[in-house]
């Protein structure tokens, strides 16, 4: 069964059962800053789950592009990729436990509508329960009522010889979610079938989920619990259903190849790259997988906006463009138009977004091929004269020739060239936080920035700082501010570390003034003036003759340029999303609006 054939049904199947079929949303995230790449299905849907009505209904499913890239270093394996498709069908409290699990059954086992997948092979985990979530005994019962309706006795927690077909799992494997660092979450219990191929149980008689042979094939998640800024997980005013089901995992059991890399979403790509590269290259299994994975996921990326750049999506895109570039040991950039057509071949019709886009993807892969094809030639000349390399050396190749860390080291490993890695890692941890810093602060770069959410965000600011002096004293004050388009961050006088009491009571002051609807005013006067109406500013700081004060409502007032809301109902949902110490004295609290 081919991947068209397994999106069409799937979609026809929940389409029957109510759902509306939604399209593919952008592989960048339209409103979420946490997060750089779209990378489940849900993540679209964040604020559905957390109640808020959606158009099309409480019954949804499609087919999502996802990018996860945190498994880069894994890509080479039967099963690793960083592009892959999810299906998947939610329910906004609507549908819970049962009816999801009985229509993951019947999809995956039944012929005509589903997969037609045989029960025997078919394992499953549940959640084990912990402090925060009991255990998930409804999932266990009517997983038992499935396997029971096809003559399986499916025991709980049992080594596989005696009957073993549930398994009970802790929080670190069978809870999803969220996936940013707050929303919505929950139990999930997860379907694997037997492969066959490796070990399918450890000494001890249970299953071994590590050996690739039992491949997770889809996961039910009941998005029952809210995780907060702390940690904290709280019942949802709704129970939603999640589910994602891999779309390669699922096309390399129905295909019954041996990876992901044999099936038809990947073929036709490998065989333009294996046209394409010298035999060295082309006889290199995990090469051939990195690059064919790597451009499958550049030309998606590409399609949806990205560029590379030396930040944040831009990197990862870069990366990814380079790393392929690198295994391919071409020299010359001509090869890429046919592996970019490949993969628009496969991917055009479920992605129509993607048409007229073929010229333009070319373009900005041969553009970065080509840039670094350049340096790649000089940079391995500097490679091969070293016969150890330092993470002095390691930055400068970086430097000089755009050599991303990860390749250097790579490529020194691949020539058995001599890498100092205590003080590689070392020199990488110190870029990568770097790096982070440049992308934490890359809209506060200097320039003013006055779109409306940096507005929200100054207002929030003056919200903040008043509910901080009205609960930690009048000792408070402002040491430091800013903005991004994505959140505040706001540094202020205080001896020690808030208590999770204080920070709650300071958000919930914040968004009670938020849901008053205070009207922002300005008023033009002397400092002296504005100090003795009782105006908050950095008093010690020159203000020139007359100063503008912003009041908001009665609750604020505060020398300050602007601008602002003009009340405070624009501004959303304030949450706290860190506090910690900045210097001895100094607190700094980052938040966000939603
Ligand atoms: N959101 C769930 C996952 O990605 C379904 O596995």
């Amino acid at each position: 069964m081919l991947s068209t054939e397994i999106r069409r049904r799937y979609l026809d199947f929940f389409a029957k059962r109510g759902h509306a079929i939604l399209p593919s949303a952008p592989l960048v995230p339209e409103n979420d800053p946490t997060v750089l790449f779209t990378t489940a299905g849900m993540h679209p849907l964040v604020p559905y789950l957390l109640g808020e009505p959606h158009p099309a209904g409480k019954r949804l499913a499609n087919t999502q592009k996802c990018v996860r890239t945190q498994d880069i270093e894994e890509v080479g394996d039967n099963r690793h990729d960083t592009f892959f498709e999810m299906l998947g069908n939610w329910s906004l409290g609507d549908y819970f436990k049962k009816e999801t699990i009985s229509w993951s059954w019947q999809f995956l086992t039944d012929p005509q509508e589903g997969l037609g997948l045989d029960p025997n092979r078919l394992y499953v985990t549940v959640f084990a329960g912990d402090a925060d979530a009991p255990c998930d005994d409804e999932s266990i019962t009517f997983w038992k009522e499935r396997f029971a309706s096809v003559g399986i006795t499916a025991e709980l927690d049992t080594p596989l010889s005696q009957g073993g077909r549930i398994f009970t799992m802790a929080k670190d494997s069978n809870w999803w979610g969220p996936a940013g660092q707050t929303g919505p979450c929950g139990p999930d219990t997860e379907m694997f079938y037997d492969t066959g191929t490796g070990q399918l149980a450890l000494p001890n008689g249970m299953p071994d989920f590590d050996s690739g042979r039992l491949l997770e094939i889809w996961n039910d998640v009941f998005m029952q619990y809210r995780k907060d800024e702390f940690g904290r997980f709280t019942p949802l005013s709704q129970q939603n259903v999640d589910t994602g089901m891999g779309l390669e995992r699922v096309c390399l059991v129905m295909q019954n190849v041996p990876t992901i890399f044999e099936t038809d979403l990947f073929a036709p790509i490998t065989q333009a790259v294996s046209a394409a590269v010298p035999e060295t290259a082309r006889t290199d299994q995990a090469a051939m997988r990195v690059i064919a994975d790597h451009l499958r996921s550049s030309v998606m990326l590409i399609g949806d906006g990205v560029r590379p750049s030396n930040k944040d999506r831009g990197y990862v895109l870069r990366r990814l463009l380079r790393r392929a570039i690198l295994h391919s040991q071409m020299e010359n950039s001509d090869w890429l138009s046919a592996v970019v057509g490949a993969v628009l071949g496969i991917y055009r019709e479920p992605y129509p977004e993607l048409a007229g886009k073929r010229e333009e993807i070319i373009q900005v892969i041969t553009d970065e091929s080509q840039k670094f094809q350049r340096t790649l030639a000089q940079g391995k000349r500097e490679i091969a004269k070293l016969s150890r390399i330092t993470g002095q050396d390691a930055f400068n190749l970086y430097q000089s020739y755009g050599f991303p860390w990860e390749l250097t080291k790579e490529y020194a490993q691949s020539r058995g060239i001599t890498l100092d890695e205590g003080e590689f890692e070392k020199e990488f941890e110190r870029h990568k936080n770097l790096s982070r810093t440049a992308s934490a602060g890359q809209f506060a770069s200097g320039l003013a920035d006055h779109s409306e959410m940096t507005v929200r965000y100054h207002t929030a600011t003056h919200l903040l700082h008043q509910a901080l002096r009205e609960f930690l004293g009048q000792g408070v004050e402002q040491r430091g501010s800013n903005i991004t388009p994505e959140r505040l961050r706001f540094d202020f006088s205080y001896p020690e570390k808030l208590t999770v009491e204080q920070i709650k009571a300071v958000e919930d002051r914040v968004n009670e003034q938020i849901a008053a609807g205070l009207a922002v005013r300005s008023e033009h006067m002397a400092p002296e003036a504005a100090k003795a109406a009782g105006a908050i500013g950095l008093f010690g700081h020159k203000y020139g003759d007359t100063v503008s004060v912003y009041s908001i409502g009665d609750y604020s007032k505060e020398i300050c340029t602007g601008p602002h809301v003009k009340n405070t109902s624009e501004l959303g949902i304030f949450s706290i999303t860190k506090e910690e110490a900045v210097s001895s004295g100094v607190r700094r609290i980052k938040a966000v609006l939603n």
